[in-house]
């Protein structure tokens, strides 16, 4: 696109060629690079499109200048854009066959170098807390100008395929009320209405759902969500959503949606489709429910081949009801030492693993480990015996089998780079509709509140008793769905429930009373009374999309300005106090 008049500069620093040879250019950038060739002066200017040499042969001001004017600097140059001698080509930069000869040259703004933190195009690069505290200074770098440009081209994207499949983009408030989603909310104090706070919302569930039964049909929205909750390298306290809801539609046309939208954001063909594999199948073969499908090596169970054993570990582990999971690593993927296999149990201590045990099979010779408790009888049920080293994780809590397992697996694969090229996407179908807390001895919604169940169990829902952990509501499914891609959970959507009597039982079944129920939802529980669509929709951690597709496993690296894993914000120092007088202003107290 033509660039509009106006500026001060007649090209970019990345775009200047052999064909600009002969023009009188203006460029404007910080400078890169100084150097001083025995009296051959040169400057790299740089935007964020490029580098372009600047020589000062022909030019007419005082060279002194070239002192004065530190690195990091602003600068405006004027001059005739030359073809480089041979000897000067510069094959790796877009502009190497030409530099531009400066007949003037203005600081626009002198850097401080002395001051400066750190140079962003530095090789050796400054620790993350000194590059969160001066982003702007980071954001000069190549690799962070990527990033927002690859962020600003996938908002784009999703904002296309989705109005062409007839969505209405609607703004909904940040200032509203507490919507569930399983973390704190981040409060506001309200200034007029003393004691009273708003919620911002951990995403617009409730508003998107009442945009339906407004009748706006397609709905979606690119927007921040806030929650309040242990951060992580894939997790940031806001975030963005690519939050949809569609009325009158079946979990199929939510999934093809999608489909068509990841298709759009990572590039793929069009005949892209996604594989399916239930909740229950994922935290059997790979212990969790976001498996990284770019390697194999599934998890095997093991619980009834060794509940005779006598490796008093494992058979008292089967014996109690526990679950006891093993991954095969053959010869040809990796070998283990002493010290690889000592310090497995690293890698799952984090989980509550109490131990990794394992045997080596060498050419039928059983070796290490737990090896002299592997009977024939044993190896038999074995579906692996080849060379190579089988690796149990085992627990009465079947959650912390699964989550050693998974730990293991993703540690092999890391260790053996065993993944492929790519991305592998799946969605992750019937989630449980609840799961019983321990320590709040009441069940929670495993997706939120709003989640229908599986039509078939509709009567065993409305019947079920919700203070009963073992009674028919522990085994309900959800209408509700995942999409995975290269082990992140990237979305997460379901089938709304818009029936005001299900609605009812689920608070319920999540331990509200009556009246909680009515003084939380009672504005959204009333309008399901009014005439509501069957819905349903889909929310993508849109941070996560740009993680992978700009290859990076930190979030913080796709967000202009993030905040730490303590949710700070190192550059504004946020949070921070305020003045008595706002505090008194807002009606509240510190302890
Ligand atoms: P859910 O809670 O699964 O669903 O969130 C949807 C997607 O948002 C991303 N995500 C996050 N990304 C970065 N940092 C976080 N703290 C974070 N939390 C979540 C994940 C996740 O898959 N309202 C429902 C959606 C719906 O039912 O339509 C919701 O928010 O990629
Ligand atoms: P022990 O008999 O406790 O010395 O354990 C023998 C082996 O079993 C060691 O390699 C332990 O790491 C391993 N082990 C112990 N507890 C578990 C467990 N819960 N799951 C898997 N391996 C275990």
């Amino acid at each position: 696109m033509r660039e509009l008049d106006g500026l001060l500069r007649t090209h970019n620093c990345g775009e200047l060629t052999k064909s600009n040879v002969g023009n009188e250019v203006e460029l404007c950038g910080w400078v890169n690079k100084y150097r001083d060739l025995g009296g051959l002066h040169f400057i790299d200017i740089r935007d964020k499109f490029g580098l372009t040499q600047l020589g000062f042969e022909s030019f007419g001001g005082d060279l002194a200048i070239l002192k004065q004017v530190s690195l990091e600097s602003v600068i405006w140059a004027r001059g005739k854009v030359c073809e480089r001698p041979a000897s000067a080509l510069n094959k790796k930069m877009a502009t190497g066959e030409v530099e531009v000869q400066v007949i003037e040259l203005k600081i626009l703004s002198q850097c401080n170098i002395d001051k400066l933190p750190f140079l962003p195009t530095a090789k050796v690069e400054a620790t993350e807390d000194l590059k969160l505290k001066y982003r702007y200074l980071d954001l000069r770098s190549q690799k962070l100008q990527k990033m927002l440009k690859v962020r600003s081209n996938a908002a784009q994207k999703a904002r296309n395929t989705l109005i062409d499949a007839g969505f209405t983009e609607v703004e909904t408030p940040i200032l509203f009320k507490s919507t569930p989603e399983g973390a704190r909310d981040y409060i506001v104090p309200s200034r007029i209405h003393p004691g009273k706070v708003y919620a911002l919302p951990q995403s617009p569930q409730t508003l998107k759902q009442l945009l339906m039964i407004g009748g706006v049909d397609k709905y979606f929205q690119i927007i921040k969500c806030f929650r309040d909750e242990d951060l992580r390298a894939d997790r940031q306290p806001e975030f963005t959503q690519i939050d949809i809801e569609a009325s009158f539609v079946s979990q199929e046309y939510i999934q093809n949606l999608a489909t068509k939208l990841m298709a759009s954001l990572f590039n793929l063909s069009e005949d892209f489709s996604i594989s399916v594999m239930s909740y229950q199948d994922a935290m059997r073969d790979y212990g969790c429910d976001k498996p990284d499908l770019r390697f194999d090596l599934k998890h095997h169970i093991f619980t009834d081949i060794f509940k005779a054993s006598d490796f008093k570990v494992f058979s008292s582990v089967a014996q109690a009801g526990g679950l006891i999971k093993g991954i095969f690593i053959s010869e040809e993927m990796g070998t283990f030492s002493r010290k690889d296999t000592d310090s497995l149990i690293e890698v799952v201590k984090p989980y509550k693993g109490k131990g990794v045990a394992f045997f080596k099979i060498e050419n039928g010779e059983l070796k290490g480990g737990i090896s002299k408790f592997i009977t024939a009888e044993i190896l038999k049920e074995f579906p692996e015996n080849g060379n190579g080293t089988w690796f149990f994780a085992a627990d009465t809590d079947h959650g912390i089998s699964h989550a050693c397992g998974d730990a293991l697996r993703r540690h092999f694969a890391d260790k053996f780079k065993l993944h492929s090229d790519g991305y592998s996407f799946v969605w992750i179908n019937d989630f449980p509709l609840l799961e019983w807390d321990r320590d709040l001895k009441r069940f929670m919604a495993v997706h939120h509140p709003f989640t229908m169940p599986k039509k078939e169990q509709l009567d065993d829902f409305l019947n079920g008793d919700p203070t009963d952990p073992e009674g028919p509501l522990k085994d309900l499914l959800a209408e509700a769905y995942d999409v995975v891609c290269n082990g992140y959970e990237i979305g997460g959507g379901s089938l709304r429930i818009f029936d005001s009597k299900v609605q009812d039982q689920m608070f319920k079944a999540l331990g509200f009373s009556k009246e909680e129920a009515q003084s939380q939802f009672g504005f959204f529980l009333e309008a399901l009374d009014y005439g509501t669509p069957p819905h349903g929709g889909i929310a993508f951690g849109f941070d996560r999309i740009i993680m992978i597709l700009a290859g990076t496993d930190n979030i913080r690296d796709t967000i202009a300005f993030p905040k730490t894993t303590s949710a700070s914000d190192l550059m504004a120092q946020a949070p921070s106090g305020v003045s008595d007088e706002q505090i008194k202003d807002l009606h509240f107290k510190w302890d």
